[in-house]
Protein backbone atom coordinates (compact mmCIF):
# COMPACT_ATOMS: atom_id res chain seq x y z
CA UNK A 1 0.00 0.00 0.00
CA UNK A 2 0.98 3.97 -0.58
CA UNK A 3 2.82 5.18 2.48
CA UNK A 4 2.02 8.55 3.90
CA UNK A 5 4.30 10.31 5.55
CA UNK A 6 4.01 14.10 7.26
CA UNK A 7 7.22 16.70 7.23
CA UNK A 8 7.77 19.44 8.58
CA UNK A 9 8.87 22.35 6.37
CA UNK A 10 8.87 24.24 3.32
CA UNK A 11 7.70 22.14 -0.04
CA UNK A 12 9.68 24.24 -2.09
CA UNK A 13 12.47 23.24 -0.36
CA UNK A 14 11.42 19.07 -0.35
CA UNK A 15 14.47 17.37 -2.45
CA UNK A 16 11.78 14.73 -4.12
CA UNK A 17 10.59 12.86 -7.36
CA UNK A 18 7.91 15.39 -7.58
CA UNK A 19 6.04 18.12 -5.55
CA UNK A 20 2.84 18.67 -6.02
CA UNK A 21 0.82 22.31 -6.03
CA UNK A 22 -2.48 23.13 -6.84
CA UNK A 23 -4.86 26.09 -8.63
CA UNK A 24 -8.05 27.73 -7.99
CA UNK A 25 -10.17 28.00 -11.43
CA UNK A 26 -9.48 31.49 -13.26
CA UNK A 27 -6.63 32.23 -10.87
CA UNK A 28 -3.87 33.60 -13.08
CA UNK A 29 -1.68 34.54 -10.37
CA UNK A 30 -0.94 31.68 -8.21
CA UNK A 31 -0.08 33.04 -4.56
CA UNK A 32 0.64 31.02 -1.76
CA UNK A 33 3.34 28.17 -1.82
CA UNK A 34 2.28 27.89 -5.42
CA UNK A 35 3.58 31.00 -6.25
CA UNK A 36 6.50 30.49 -4.47
CA UNK A 37 7.77 27.63 -6.93
CA UNK A 38 6.02 29.54 -9.65
CA UNK A 39 8.79 32.21 -9.01
CA UNK A 40 11.40 29.61 -8.69
CA UNK A 41 10.43 28.16 -12.30
CA UNK A 42 10.22 32.14 -13.83
CA UNK A 43 6.73 32.43 -14.05
CA UNK A 44 6.41 28.49 -14.97
CA UNK A 45 2.95 28.17 -13.83
CA UNK A 46 1.63 31.56 -15.14
CA UNK A 47 2.37 30.87 -18.41
CA UNK A 48 0.75 27.31 -17.94
CA UNK A 49 -2.43 29.22 -17.20
CA UNK A 50 -1.66 32.11 -20.13
CA UNK A 51 -1.54 30.22 -22.57
CA UNK A 52 -4.99 28.26 -22.11
CA UNK A 53 -3.31 24.56 -21.25
CA UNK A 54 -4.48 24.68 -17.75
CA UNK A 55 -7.85 26.15 -16.17
CA UNK A 56 -7.90 24.37 -12.84
CA UNK A 57 -10.62 22.56 -13.79
CA UNK A 58 -10.72 19.91 -10.73
CA UNK A 59 -8.46 17.05 -11.29
CA UNK A 60 -6.40 18.42 -14.44
CA UNK A 61 -2.50 18.37 -14.11
CA UNK A 62 0.15 19.55 -15.43
CA UNK A 63 3.90 18.41 -15.18
CA UNK A 64 6.66 20.78 -15.30
CA UNK A 65 10.49 20.50 -14.86
CA UNK A 66 12.57 22.14 -12.38
CA UNK A 67 15.92 21.79 -14.50
CA UNK A 68 17.45 22.35 -11.21
CA UNK A 69 15.58 25.30 -10.25
CA UNK A 70 14.39 23.67 -7.13
CA UNK A 71 15.42 20.14 -4.98
CA UNK A 72 12.62 18.28 -6.74
CA UNK A 73 12.57 16.65 -10.03
CA UNK A 74 9.36 18.09 -11.11
CA UNK A 75 6.10 20.01 -10.20
CA UNK A 76 2.78 18.44 -10.59
CA UNK A 77 0.34 21.20 -10.60
CA UNK A 78 -3.48 19.87 -9.68
CA UNK A 79 -6.69 22.14 -10.44
CA UNK A 80 -8.82 22.52 -7.81
CA UNK A 81 -11.79 23.73 -9.74
CA UNK A 82 -14.14 26.49 -9.11
CA UNK A 83 -13.11 28.33 -5.39
CA UNK A 84 -16.94 28.32 -4.67
CA UNK A 85 -17.74 24.74 -5.37
CA UNK A 86 -14.71 23.49 -3.92
CA UNK A 87 -15.75 21.15 -0.50
CA UNK A 88 -13.90 17.96 0.97
CA UNK A 89 -15.15 15.71 -1.69
CA UNK A 90 -13.54 17.58 -3.98
CA UNK A 91 -10.62 17.51 -1.91
CA UNK A 92 -10.47 13.81 -2.13
CA UNK A 93 -10.97 13.95 -5.68
CA UNK A 94 -8.10 15.99 -6.08
CA UNK A 95 -5.51 13.29 -4.25
CA UNK A 96 -6.67 10.68 -6.11
CA UNK A 97 -6.15 12.63 -9.65
CA UNK A 98 -2.79 13.58 -8.21
CA UNK A 99 -2.44 9.77 -7.30
CA UNK A 100 -3.51 8.64 -10.74
CA UNK A 101 -1.66 10.76 -12.61
CA UNK A 102 1.65 10.20 -10.87
CA UNK A 103 1.10 6.40 -11.36
CA UNK A 104 1.98 7.03 -14.76
CA UNK A 105 5.25 8.93 -14.57
CA UNK A 106 7.81 5.96 -14.90
CA UNK A 107 10.29 8.04 -12.50
CA UNK A 108 8.10 8.99 -9.69
CA UNK A 109 8.03 6.99 -7.00
CA UNK A 110 8.33 9.73 -3.77
CA UNK A 111 6.35 12.68 -3.72
CA UNK A 112 5.68 15.72 -1.32
CA UNK A 113 1.84 17.28 -1.00
CA UNK A 114 0.61 20.73 0.04
CA UNK A 115 -2.94 19.76 1.53
CA UNK A 116 -5.59 20.52 -0.55
CA UNK A 117 -8.15 23.18 0.86
CA UNK A 118 -6.40 23.51 4.04
CA UNK A 119 -4.71 27.18 2.57
CA UNK A 120 -7.14 29.35 0.64
CA UNK A 121 -9.74 26.79 0.58
CA UNK A 122 -10.87 27.60 4.07
CA UNK A 123 -11.33 23.75 5.02
CA UNK A 124 -10.38 22.44 8.71
CA UNK A 125 -6.81 21.17 8.41
CA UNK A 126 -7.65 17.53 9.83
CA UNK A 127 -10.72 16.77 7.43
CA UNK A 128 -8.31 18.27 4.47
CA UNK A 129 -5.29 15.94 5.42
CA UNK A 130 -7.84 13.35 5.60
CA UNK A 131 -9.86 13.48 2.29
CA UNK A 132 -6.73 14.31 0.44
CA UNK A 133 -4.95 11.20 1.77
CA UNK A 134 -7.72 8.84 1.51
CA UNK A 135 -8.30 10.13 -2.04
CA UNK A 136 -4.74 9.24 -2.95
CA UNK A 137 -4.92 6.08 -1.22
CA UNK A 138 -8.04 4.59 -2.59
CA UNK A 139 -6.58 5.84 -5.88
CA UNK A 140 -2.87 3.23 -5.46
CA UNK A 141 -5.42 0.47 -5.15
CA UNK A 142 -4.41 -2.56 -6.38
CA UNK A 143 -6.32 -5.83 -7.13
CA UNK A 144 -5.43 -9.22 -5.98
CA UNK A 145 -3.26 -10.18 -9.24
CA UNK A 146 -2.16 -14.04 -10.40
CA UNK A 147 -0.32 -13.01 -13.60
CA UNK A 148 3.13 -14.56 -13.11
CA UNK A 149 4.86 -11.67 -14.30
CA UNK A 150 3.89 -7.67 -13.87
CA UNK A 151 1.58 -7.04 -17.49
CA UNK A 152 3.18 -4.69 -19.54
CA UNK A 153 1.34 -1.38 -18.92
CA UNK A 154 0.37 -1.90 -15.54
CA UNK A 155 1.38 1.35 -13.82
CA UNK A 156 4.42 2.66 -12.07
CA UNK A 157 3.22 2.27 -8.60
CA UNK A 158 4.36 5.55 -6.33
CA UNK A 159 4.72 4.03 -2.80
CA UNK A 160 5.71 7.41 -1.06
CA UNK A 161 3.52 10.00 -0.50
CA UNK A 162 4.76 13.07 2.05
CA UNK A 163 2.56 15.60 3.32
CA UNK A 164 5.10 19.19 3.85
CA UNK A 165 3.12 21.40 6.53
CA UNK A 166 4.96 24.54 7.24
CA UNK A 167 3.14 25.24 10.42
CA UNK A 168 4.63 23.62 13.14
CA UNK A 169 1.30 24.12 15.64
CA UNK A 170 -1.02 22.48 12.74
CA UNK A 171 1.00 19.23 12.53
CA UNK A 172 -1.00 17.29 15.19
CA UNK A 173 -3.93 18.22 12.91
CA UNK A 174 -1.89 16.54 10.16
CA UNK A 175 -0.85 13.42 11.81
CA UNK A 176 -4.79 13.18 12.90
CA UNK A 177 -6.17 13.32 9.73
CA UNK A 178 -3.24 10.96 7.87
CA UNK A 179 -4.47 8.12 10.70
CA UNK A 180 -7.85 8.18 9.82
CA UNK A 181 -7.55 8.18 6.26
CA UNK A 182 -5.23 5.29 6.33
CA UNK A 183 -7.64 3.23 8.99
CA UNK A 184 -10.91 3.85 6.19
CA UNK A 185 -9.17 3.17 3.21
CA UNK A 186 -7.72 -0.13 4.54
CA UNK A 187 -10.77 -1.17 4.98
CA UNK A 188 -12.20 -0.18 1.60
CA UNK A 189 -8.89 -1.62 0.45
CA UNK A 190 -9.73 -5.18 2.10
CA UNK A 191 -13.38 -4.82 1.51
CA UNK A 192 -12.26 -4.84 -2.45
CA UNK A 193 -10.42 -7.47 -1.91
CA UNK A 194 -12.77 -9.80 -0.88
CA UNK A 195 -14.65 -9.19 -3.84
CA UNK A 196 -12.16 -9.46 -6.58
CA UNK A 197 -10.91 -12.33 -5.12
CA UNK A 198 -11.82 -15.15 -7.66
CA UNK A 199 -15.25 -17.02 -6.48
CA UNK A 200 -12.89 -20.46 -6.29
CA UNK A 201 -10.14 -18.63 -4.04
CA UNK A 202 -12.59 -16.95 -1.75
CA UNK A 203 -15.81 -18.87 -0.99
CA UNK A 204 -17.40 -18.44 2.74
CA UNK A 205 -14.81 -20.82 4.95
CA UNK A 206 -11.64 -18.78 3.46
CA UNK A 207 -13.49 -15.79 4.02
CA UNK A 208 -14.08 -16.33 7.81
CA UNK A 209 -10.49 -17.20 7.59
CA UNK A 210 -9.60 -13.74 6.53
CA UNK A 211 -12.20 -12.12 8.71
CA UNK A 212 -10.52 -13.96 11.53
CA UNK A 213 -6.81 -13.04 10.81
CA UNK A 214 -8.33 -9.26 10.31
CA UNK A 215 -10.10 -9.49 14.20
CA UNK A 216 -7.13 -10.75 15.38
CA UNK A 217 -4.96 -7.74 13.77
CA UNK A 218 -6.97 -4.58 15.32
CA UNK A 219 -8.77 -6.32 18.00
CA UNK A 220 -11.91 -7.41 17.28
CA UNK A 221 -13.81 -9.79 18.57
CA UNK A 222 -14.46 -12.53 16.37
CA UNK A 223 -17.14 -15.97 16.16
CA UNK A 224 -18.46 -17.51 13.44
CA UNK A 225 -21.85 -20.26 13.08
CA UNK A 226 -21.60 -22.87 11.37
CA UNK A 227 -23.81 -24.83 9.28
CA UNK A 228 -25.17 -27.64 11.81
CA UNK A 229 -25.06 -24.79 14.42
CA UNK A 230 -27.31 -22.91 11.64
CA UNK A 231 -29.39 -25.85 11.78
CA UNK A 232 -30.04 -26.02 15.42
CA UNK A 233 -31.26 -22.42 15.44
CA UNK A 234 -33.49 -23.15 12.88
CA UNK A 235 -31.78 -20.94 9.98
CA UNK A 236 -33.77 -23.51 7.15
CA UNK A 237 -33.95 -20.48 5.04
CA UNK A 238 -30.15 -19.60 4.83
CA UNK A 239 -29.48 -23.19 4.57
CA UNK A 240 -31.76 -23.84 1.66
CA UNK A 241 -29.45 -21.96 -0.13
CA UNK A 242 -26.35 -23.48 0.28
CA UNK A 243 -27.69 -26.81 -0.34
CA UNK A 244 -26.31 -26.72 -3.82
CA UNK A 245 -23.07 -25.65 -2.91
CA UNK A 246 -19.75 -27.97 -1.83
CA UNK A 247 -18.98 -25.04 0.53
CA UNK A 248 -20.21 -24.96 3.92
CA UNK A 249 -21.76 -21.61 4.89
CA UNK A 250 -20.73 -19.35 7.26
CA UNK A 251 -22.19 -16.39 9.48
CA UNK A 252 -19.32 -14.51 10.71
CA UNK A 253 -19.46 -11.91 13.59
CA UNK A 254 -17.53 -9.13 14.06
CA UNK A 255 -17.94 -7.09 17.37
CA UNK A 256 -16.56 -3.65 18.46
CA UNK A 257 -17.43 -3.25 22.26
CA UNK A 258 -14.61 -0.33 23.51
CA UNK A 259 -14.16 -0.68 27.52
CA UNK A 260 -17.56 0.69 29.00
CA UNK A 261 -19.93 -0.11 25.82
CA UNK A 262 -20.07 -3.91 26.54
CA UNK A 263 -23.59 -3.68 27.72
CA UNK A 264 -24.75 -0.77 24.89
CA UNK A 265 -27.06 -1.74 22.47
CA UNK A 266 -25.53 -2.54 19.37
CA UNK A 267 -25.85 -0.82 15.86
CA UNK A 268 -25.86 -3.99 13.89
CA UNK A 269 -24.46 -3.91 10.59
CA UNK A 270 -25.17 -7.20 8.02
CA UNK A 271 -24.15 -7.83 4.77
CA UNK A 272 -24.76 -10.34 2.04
CA UNK A 273 -21.96 -12.36 1.26
CA UNK A 274 -22.92 -14.80 -1.50
CA UNK A 275 -19.66 -15.70 -3.04
CA UNK A 276 -20.99 -16.87 -6.09
CA UNK A 277 -24.39 -16.70 -7.12
CA UNK A 278 -25.07 -19.00 -10.10
CA UNK A 279 -28.96 -18.59 -9.64
CA UNK A 280 -28.83 -22.49 -8.63
CA UNK A 281 -31.63 -24.20 -10.08
CA UNK A 282 -33.18 -20.74 -11.46
CA UNK A 283 -30.04 -20.59 -13.45
CA UNK A 284 -28.73 -17.43 -14.56
CA UNK A 285 -27.58 -17.08 -18.17
CA UNK A 286 -23.95 -17.89 -18.57
CA UNK A 287 -22.26 -14.64 -20.62
CA UNK A 288 -21.97 -12.40 -17.40
CA UNK A 289 -22.50 -15.00 -14.81
CA UNK A 290 -18.44 -14.11 -13.53
CA UNK A 291 -19.76 -11.35 -12.22
CA UNK A 292 -21.63 -12.89 -10.12
CA UNK A 293 -18.17 -13.21 -7.69
CA UNK A 294 -19.41 -9.73 -6.64
CA UNK A 295 -22.60 -10.88 -4.83
CA UNK A 296 -20.90 -10.74 -1.38
CA UNK A 297 -20.16 -6.89 -2.26
CA UNK A 298 -22.94 -6.18 0.86
CA UNK A 299 -20.88 -8.41 3.54
CA UNK A 300 -17.54 -7.02 2.52
CA UNK A 301 -18.71 -3.49 2.97
CA UNK A 302 -19.37 -5.17 6.70
CA UNK A 303 -16.50 -6.36 7.35
CA UNK A 304 -14.34 -3.50 5.98
CA UNK A 305 -16.17 -1.23 8.28
CA UNK A 306 -15.86 -3.07 11.18
CA UNK A 307 -11.65 -3.26 10.79
CA UNK A 308 -12.13 0.67 10.13
CA UNK A 309 -14.28 1.18 12.90
CA UNK A 310 -11.99 -0.86 15.23
CA UNK A 311 -8.58 0.77 13.66
CA UNK A 312 -10.64 4.43 14.58
CA UNK A 313 -11.44 3.16 17.85
CA UNK A 314 -15.21 4.30 17.44
CA UNK A 315 -16.64 5.50 20.36
CA UNK A 316 -19.74 3.05 20.55
CA UNK A 317 -20.59 -0.92 20.35
CA UNK A 318 -20.89 -2.17 16.95
CA UNK A 319 -21.79 -5.47 16.02
CA UNK A 320 -21.12 -6.53 11.69
CA UNK A 321 -22.55 -9.78 10.38
CA UNK A 322 -21.33 -11.60 7.22
CA UNK A 323 -24.16 -13.84 5.65
CA UNK A 324 -21.72 -16.28 3.86
CA UNK A 325 -23.26 -18.49 1.23
CA UNK A 326 -22.67 -19.92 -2.28
CA UNK A 327 -25.83 -20.77 -4.58
CA UNK A 328 -25.32 -23.86 -6.73
CA UNK A 329 -27.77 -25.78 -8.82
CA UNK A 330 -26.66 -29.72 -7.91
CA UNK A 331 -28.60 -32.68 -7.24
CA UNK A 332 -29.47 -31.62 -3.80
CA UNK A 333 -30.37 -28.09 -4.34
CA UNK A 334 -33.57 -26.21 -3.40
CA UNK A 335 -35.77 -25.52 -6.04
CA UNK A 336 -38.47 -23.66 -7.47
CA UNK A 337 -41.63 -24.96 -5.52
CA UNK A 338 -39.88 -25.92 -2.05
CA UNK A 339 -41.58 -24.35 1.10
CA UNK A 340 -39.03 -23.64 3.60
CA UNK A 341 -39.09 -22.60 7.46
CA UNK A 342 -36.75 -20.08 8.95
CA UNK A 343 -35.51 -19.37 11.88
CA UNK A 344 -38.43 -16.71 13.32
CA UNK A 345 -40.83 -20.01 12.21
CA UNK A 346 -42.40 -18.12 9.14
CA UNK A 347 -42.68 -20.29 5.66
CA UNK A 348 -41.73 -19.06 2.39
CA UNK A 349 -42.61 -20.79 -0.78
CA UNK A 350 -39.33 -20.46 -3.49
CA UNK A 351 -40.37 -19.12 -6.64
CA UNK A 352 -36.81 -18.65 -7.84
CA UNK A 353 -33.73 -19.89 -6.34
CA UNK A 354 -32.04 -16.97 -8.04
CA UNK A 355 -33.98 -14.75 -5.34
CA UNK A 356 -31.34 -16.04 -2.60
CA UNK A 357 -30.53 -12.68 -1.09
CA UNK A 358 -33.79 -11.99 0.70
CA UNK A 359 -33.46 -15.59 1.66
CA UNK A 360 -30.46 -15.33 3.64
CA UNK A 361 -31.20 -12.05 4.82
CA UNK A 362 -34.27 -13.30 6.61
CA UNK A 363 -32.36 -15.75 8.69
CA UNK A 364 -29.69 -13.15 9.60
CA UNK A 365 -32.24 -10.45 10.20
CA UNK A 366 -34.61 -13.07 12.41
CA UNK A 367 -31.34 -14.04 14.43
CA UNK A 368 -29.56 -10.59 15.20
CA UNK A 369 -33.16 -9.79 17.44
CA UNK A 370 -31.35 -11.43 20.25
CA UNK A 371 -28.58 -8.85 20.33
CA UNK A 372 -31.53 -6.39 20.76
CA UNK A 373 -29.95 -3.78 18.67
CA UNK A 374 -30.45 0.04 18.91
CA UNK A 375 -30.73 -0.70 15.07
CA UNK A 376 -29.64 -3.03 12.14
CA UNK A 377 -28.93 -1.62 8.51
CA UNK A 378 -28.24 -4.60 5.59
CA UNK A 379 -26.81 -4.15 2.87
CA UNK A 380 -26.98 -6.16 -0.29
CA UNK A 381 -27.00 -6.92 -3.63
CA UNK A 382 -30.40 -7.54 -3.94
CA UNK A 383 -32.06 -7.13 -6.90
CA UNK A 384 -31.18 -6.16 -10.86
CA UNK A 385 -34.34 -4.07 -10.44
CA UNK A 386 -32.14 -1.52 -8.42
CA UNK A 387 -29.60 -1.54 -11.36
CA UNK A 388 -32.80 -0.72 -14.00
CA UNK A 389 -33.99 2.02 -11.04
CA UNK A 390 -30.84 3.93 -10.17
CA UNK A 391 -27.82 3.02 -12.25
CA UNK A 392 -24.31 3.27 -10.53
CA UNK A 393 -25.52 6.49 -8.87
CA UNK A 394 -26.78 6.05 -5.95
CA UNK A 395 -27.96 2.90 -3.68
CA UNK A 396 -31.65 2.19 -2.85
CA UNK A 397 -32.58 2.90 0.37
CA UNK A 398 -35.48 1.53 2.34
CA UNK A 399 -36.12 1.76 6.12
CA UNK A 400 -39.04 1.34 8.62
CA UNK A 401 -37.61 4.83 10.73
CA UNK A 402 -37.20 8.06 9.91
CA UNK A 403 -34.49 8.90 12.54
CA UNK A 404 -32.14 5.76 10.90
CA UNK A 405 -32.85 6.60 7.24
CA UNK A 406 -31.77 10.88 8.42
CA UNK A 407 -28.86 9.60 9.73
CA UNK A 408 -28.03 7.12 6.98
CA UNK A 409 -28.70 10.36 4.54
CA UNK A 410 -26.60 12.56 5.85
CA UNK A 411 -23.29 9.63 6.26
CA UNK A 412 -24.20 9.45 2.30
CA UNK A 413 -23.96 12.87 1.68
CA UNK A 414 -20.91 13.51 4.35
CA UNK A 415 -18.90 10.47 2.37
CA UNK A 416 -20.43 10.93 -1.48
CA UNK A 417 -21.55 7.22 -1.29
CA UNK A 418 -24.50 8.26 -2.36
CA UNK A 419 -28.34 6.71 -1.72
CA UNK A 420 -31.73 7.63 -2.61
CA UNK A 421 -34.97 6.56 -0.45
CA UNK A 422 -37.50 4.13 -1.92
CA UNK A 423 -40.99 3.60 -0.71
CA UNK A 424 -42.26 0.64 1.37
CA UNK A 425 -46.20 0.54 0.99
CA UNK A 426 -48.00 -2.10 2.49
CA UNK A 427 -49.63 -2.57 -0.88
CA UNK A 428 -46.24 -4.10 -2.16
CA UNK A 429 -46.76 -7.02 0.08
CA UNK A 430 -49.59 -8.34 -1.89
CA UNK A 431 -47.42 -9.26 -4.76
CA UNK A 432 -45.35 -11.77 -2.47
CA UNK A 433 -48.40 -13.36 -0.52
CA UNK A 434 -48.31 -17.10 -1.11
CA UNK A 435 -51.39 -19.08 -1.71
CA UNK A 436 -49.12 -22.42 0.05
CA UNK A 437 -46.61 -20.52 2.82
CA UNK A 438 -46.74 -17.21 3.99
CA UNK A 439 -44.63 -15.05 1.69
CA UNK A 440 -43.02 -16.19 -1.82
CA UNK A 441 -39.61 -14.80 -2.67
CA UNK A 442 -40.30 -13.01 -5.74
CA UNK A 443 -43.38 -11.22 -7.14
CA UNK A 444 -41.96 -10.80 -10.27
CA UNK A 445 -40.93 -8.12 -12.26
CA UNK A 446 -43.24 -4.90 -11.60
CA UNK A 447 -41.70 -3.41 -8.45
CA UNK A 448 -38.92 -5.85 -8.05
CA UNK A 449 -37.17 -3.73 -5.69
CA UNK A 450 -39.65 -2.65 -3.56
CA UNK A 451 -41.17 -6.37 -2.83
CA UNK A 452 -37.75 -7.40 -2.39
CA UNK A 453 -37.73 -5.37 0.37
CA UNK A 454 -40.59 -6.01 2.03
CA UNK A 455 -40.18 -9.87 1.98
CA UNK A 456 -36.72 -8.89 4.26
CA UNK A 457 -39.11 -6.34 6.54
CA UNK A 458 -41.12 -9.17 7.21
CA UNK A 459 -38.30 -10.69 9.25
CA UNK A 460 -37.46 -7.76 11.46
CA UNK A 461 -38.61 -7.98 14.63
CA UNK A 462 -39.55 -4.62 15.85
CA UNK A 463 -36.15 -2.58 15.67
CA UNK A 464 -35.19 0.21 13.80
CA UNK A 465 -34.26 -1.05 10.61
CA UNK A 466 -32.95 0.14 6.99
CA UNK A 467 -31.74 -1.98 3.53
CA UNK A 468 -29.37 -0.87 1.46
CA UNK A 469 -29.92 -2.48 -2.29
CA UNK A 470 -25.90 -1.48 -3.49
CA UNK A 471 -26.53 -3.77 -6.08
CA UNK A 472 -24.89 -1.84 -8.70
CA UNK A 473 -22.68 0.21 -6.18
CA UNK A 474 -20.30 -2.62 -5.95
CA UNK A 475 -18.23 -3.19 -9.37
CA UNK A 476 -17.20 -0.51 -11.56
CA UNK A 477 -17.18 -2.00 -15.17
CA UNK A 478 -14.12 0.65 -15.96
CA UNK A 479 -12.54 3.44 -13.63
CA UNK A 480 -15.61 5.42 -12.34
CA UNK A 481 -14.10 8.20 -10.71
CA UNK A 482 -9.91 8.62 -9.94
CA UNK A 483 -10.72 6.97 -6.60
CA UNK A 484 -12.63 4.28 -7.60
CA UNK A 485 -10.58 1.79 -10.13
CA UNK A 486 -12.24 -0.63 -12.43
CA UNK A 487 -13.35 -3.77 -10.11
CA UNK A 488 -14.21 -3.57 -6.78
CA UNK A 489 -15.12 -0.45 -5.70
CA UNK A 490 -15.84 -0.79 -1.53
CA UNK A 491 -18.85 1.02 -1.88
CA UNK A 492 -20.72 1.41 2.03
CA UNK A 493 -17.16 1.22 3.71
CA UNK A 494 -16.94 4.99 4.27
CA UNK A 495 -20.57 5.24 4.34
CA UNK A 496 -20.67 2.60 7.25
CA UNK A 497 -17.72 4.20 9.63
CA UNK A 498 -19.85 7.49 8.98
CA UNK A 499 -22.95 6.32 10.50
CA UNK A 500 -21.16 4.50 13.03
CA UNK A 501 -19.30 7.50 13.82
CA UNK A 502 -22.58 10.32 14.10
CA UNK A 503 -24.98 6.98 15.25
CA UNK A 504 -26.45 7.75 19.11
N1 LIG B 1 -27.44 -11.11 -6.88
C1 LIG B 1 -28.60 -10.93 -7.68
C2 LIG B 1 -28.89 -9.47 -7.96
C3 LIG B 1 -27.94 -8.73 -8.86
C4 LIG B 1 -28.27 -8.53 -10.18
C5 LIG B 1 -26.79 -8.19 -8.37
C6 LIG B 1 -27.42 -7.82 -10.99
C7 LIG B 1 -25.93 -7.51 -9.18
C8 LIG B 1 -26.24 -7.30 -10.50
C9 LIG B 1 -29.79 -11.51 -6.94
O1 LIG B 1 -29.54 -12.62 -6.15
C10 LIG B 1 -30.78 -11.92 -7.96
O2 LIG B 1 -30.47 -12.81 -8.71
N2 LIG B 1 -31.94 -11.27 -7.98
C11 LIG B 1 -32.97 -11.56 -8.90
C12 LIG B 1 -34.26 -11.66 -8.14
C13 LIG B 1 -35.42 -12.17 -8.94
C14 LIG B 1 -35.20 -13.63 -9.30
C15 LIG B 1 -36.67 -12.00 -8.13
C16 LIG B 1 -33.06 -10.43 -9.92
O3 LIG B 1 -32.94 -9.26 -9.53
O4 LIG B 1 -33.17 -10.72 -11.10
MN1 LIG C 1 -29.61 -14.44 -7.23
ZN1 LIG D 1 -27.65 -12.80 -5.43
Amino acid sequence: MLQVTVTQGNIAQQATDCVVVNLFEGVTTPGGATGAIDQALGGAISNLVASGDFTGKIGTTAVLYTNGNLPAKRVLVVGLGKAEKFDLKGVRKVGASVQQALRKLKGVNTYATIIHGAGIGGLDVQAAVQATAEGALLAAYQAPNYKREPSENSPNSCTIVEFVEFDGSKLAAVEAGVARAQAIAAGVHHARDYVNEPPNVLYPVEYARRAQAMAEAVGLNYWVLNEAEMRELGMGLLLAVSQGSAQEAQMIFLEHAPAGTEKQQPLILVGKGITFDTGGISIKPSADMWQMKDDMGGSAAVIGAMEAIACLNVPRRVIGVGVCVENMPDGRAFRPGDIITGITGKTAEIISTDAEGRLVLADALGYVARFNPAAVVDLATLTGAIVIALGSQAAGLFSNNDALQNALLAAADQTGERLWPMPMYDEYLDDIKSDMAELKNSGGRFGGVATSAKFIEHFTEGYPWAHLDIAAMVWAGGDKDPATPKGATGYGVRLLVALAESFH
